[in-house]
């Protein structure tokens, strides 16, 4: 498993894939291929672009002619698609994109490795797919799939395809389905990166509803070794789920960031509920600890106190992100402009 061909390699998980597989294996060779929509950012690869062993190729998932082109300039080992558009919100918007890359993009990456017989493809997916769980139980590989937004419905249908293509075409295809990341270089549209952000500007903290939604929250470089475990020692065929076995409701979650901020919680306003927003996630992990000798290993307060310090050290990367289409996606989504 030499050479990989990382899709997504700009946003969030990709490019803490990416650092964390130049720190641990010093023989990889990593080409990176994504679009840089909004969530892409060169930036977050800037401490390892002088690295030889990592090439960008800007360029799109659907457009079967340029992964074509870099399937056959190098020879890859394995694929790990990442490229989505991955945020629920921006779903409910406008589904359009995330047709188009999730289901289209993963449908074009499948047709291009079966073509260049790469020996191991893995789609990172989603416990988004299972849907919502009540207050009990867990996610297994075996709930059956229940997507409630358009979001998770793109990422269920490119799952499908992956294992369609697998017992169809004998395709050496993994599925991974993890549960909330948390980390560095996550874009401040999603919970955590966003509070924090807010909360260092004195702005509102939106709050779904109730805030009595669950998430299980997981460390990205947990994340990232469950990946890179189950695309070495997976089976062709199979799904793992990975989870952080830390669940947290939002208002629990925002009131910790609170305090941890020193900001007061006047700052939280509870809004309109998020459309057919899921009420729990859970995951038991059990297969991908017996099968791939994988375990979260992050605290998540230990985690979540260095995110919280990566962002305050990283003003600059905060301030160029929220800056520009950002704006206007906030005033679209919260009906007010950032201050
Ligand atoms: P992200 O939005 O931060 O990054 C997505 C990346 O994909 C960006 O760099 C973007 O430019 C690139 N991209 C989008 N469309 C593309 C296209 N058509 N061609 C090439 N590149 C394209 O997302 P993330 O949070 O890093 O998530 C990465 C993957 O992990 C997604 O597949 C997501 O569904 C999955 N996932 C995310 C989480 C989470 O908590 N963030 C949890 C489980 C699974
Ligand atoms: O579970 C894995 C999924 O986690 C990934 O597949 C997605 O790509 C990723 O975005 C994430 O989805 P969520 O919808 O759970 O994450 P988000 O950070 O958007 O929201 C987390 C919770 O916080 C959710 O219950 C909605 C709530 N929320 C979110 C935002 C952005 C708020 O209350 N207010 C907000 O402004």
């Amino acid at each position: 498993m030499k050479t990989l061909l990382v899709t997504g390699g700009c946003g969030f998980i990709g490019s803490n894939f990416i650092r964390w597989q130049l720190e641990n294996y010093p023989d990889v060779e990593i080409i990176n291929v994504d679009v840089l929509t909004y969530a892409g950012n060169l930036e977050n690869l800037s401490s390892v672009e002088d690295d030889p062993r990592c090439r960008f190729e800007k360029g799109d998932i659907c457009d079967r002619a340029f992964i074509d082109g870099v399937l056959s300039s190098t020879s890859v080992d394995a694929i790990v698609n990442f490229a989505a558009e991955s945020h629920v919100d921006r779903s409910i918007l406008d589904s359009g994109p995330f047709v188009q890359t999730n289901i289209v993009g993963t449908q074009v990456l499948l047709d291009a490795s079966r073509q260049a017989n790469v020996e191991r493809y893995l789609q990172v997916s989603t416990d988004e797919v299972y849907g919502s769980l009540g207050s009990e139980g867990f996610f297994t590989e075996e709930t059956p799939l229940d997507p409630s937004s358009p979001y998770s419905a793109c990422k269920t249908s490119a799952d499908l395809l992956v294992q369609a293509y697998c017992r169809t075409h004998g395709f050496p295809g993994i599925i991974t389905r993890c549960s909330n990341n948390y980390g560095p270089y996550q874009f401040p549209e999603k919970l955590i990166p966003l509070f924090i952000s807010n909360a260092l500007k004195d702005e509102a903290l939106p709050v779904y509803g109730t805030g009595e939604n669950v998430r299980d929250w997981i460390h990205v470089i947990d994340h990232c070794r469950g990946i890179d475990a189950a695309l070495r020692d997976g089976k062709p065929g199979e799904v793992y789920n990975f989870g952080g076995h830390a669940e947290l409701t939002n208002m629990d979650l925002t009131l910790r960031l609170l305090r941890a901020l020193g900001k007061p919680e006047t700052l939280i306003r509870h809004v309109e509920d998020r459309a057919g927003h899921d009420f729990r996630y859970a995951i038991d992990t059990a297969k991908a600890e017996r099968e791939l000798g994988w375990k979260p290993q992050v605290v998540f307060n230990t985690g979540l106190k260095e995110t919280i310090d990566w962002y305050l050290s990283n003003t600059t990367w905060v301030e160029r992100v929220r800056s520009g289409a950002y704006r206007d996606y906030y005033e679209t989504q919260y009906g007010h402009r950032l201050a």
